[in-house]
């Protein structure tokens, strides 16, 4: 059990030390831009407060914390975890200019605060990479608020019989897009299996609740490519 966590540790560093330069890039070209509104759809729906703080778990480049910070007038504190230092460099560069944004190297599984710290925690396109998700849920519980807002965006299940047989021939390309722009299909055939083997939108809601969360809802984007879930700490 231990080694298999150690692999998919090691597996999934690998892949975004592969992917790094020009993860921004094939995010674009892969969703052919609906990532950028799909992250939009996110910050509308969490609607953040001036003079709050946010955790955004698995930021990768810091998409999640550009707008959240945008969205409160950079009126409020981010703190970006990422395990990935290449990710976390390129996020750093990305968000110089961003004196609220804060980034540490750690994982979602192990946080490094104090409980009862934050007053929204984020996670996008993270949460099926971790080793252990209901680890992570936990932790995401602790270090909110009472009244906290836990969200999740993530790759789900398509809920039409047509888009989802297209979405599956789509899937089978994407590792020979990845091997044109960036050289290597290993990483992008992770992706796809990844996504193939995430758990649905029910029973992401059921995992929620039973590490505490209160008044769960989710709302599908593009007919369930990707789901965002909501959960509050009450
Ligand atoms: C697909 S990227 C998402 C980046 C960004 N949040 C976005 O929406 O574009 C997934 C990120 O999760 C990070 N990650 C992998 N395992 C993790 C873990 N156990 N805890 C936190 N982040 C992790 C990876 O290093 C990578 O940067």
């Amino acid at each position: 059990m231990k080694s298999n966590i150690q692999d998919k540790t090691k597996l999934v560093n690998s892949v975004f030390s592969k992917v790094y330069k020009r993860y921004d890039l094939m995010n674009d070209i892969l969703s052919l831009g609906l990532h950028r509104i799909w992250k939009e759809r996110f910050i509308q729906w969490m609607s953040p407060q001036q003079n709050t703080k946010l955790i955004d778990v698995a930021s990768g480049t810091g998409d999640i914390a550009k707008l959240f910070s945008q969205k409160t007038n950079n009126n409020s504190e981010i703190v970006c975890i990422e395990p990935n230092m290449e990710m976390l460099e390129e996020g750093k560069v990305k968000l110089k200019n961003f004196n609220n944004v804060r980034w540490i190297n750690a994982s979602a599984e192990k946080l490094p605060f104090d409980s009862d710290m934050f007053d929204y925690y984020s996670i996008s396109y993270g949460i099926r990479n971790v080793n252990d998700i209901n680890r992570t849920l936990r932790e995401a519980f602790r270090v909110l608020k009472t009244g906290g807002r836990f969200m999740c965006l993530e790759f789900s299940k398509v809920d039409n019989e047509i888009l989802d047989l297209f979405y599956q021939k789509y899937s089978k390309t994407i590792p020979y897009i990845g091997k044109f722009i960036v050289g290597s299909e290993k990483p992008y055939k992770y992706l796809v299996k990844s996504i193939e083997s995430f758990i649905s939108q029910k029973e992401l809601v059921k995992l929620m609740r039973e590490n505490g969360f209160s008044n769960i809802e989710f709302r599908n984007l593009s007919n369930g490519i990707s789901a965002i879930h909501s959960g509050w700490k009450i």
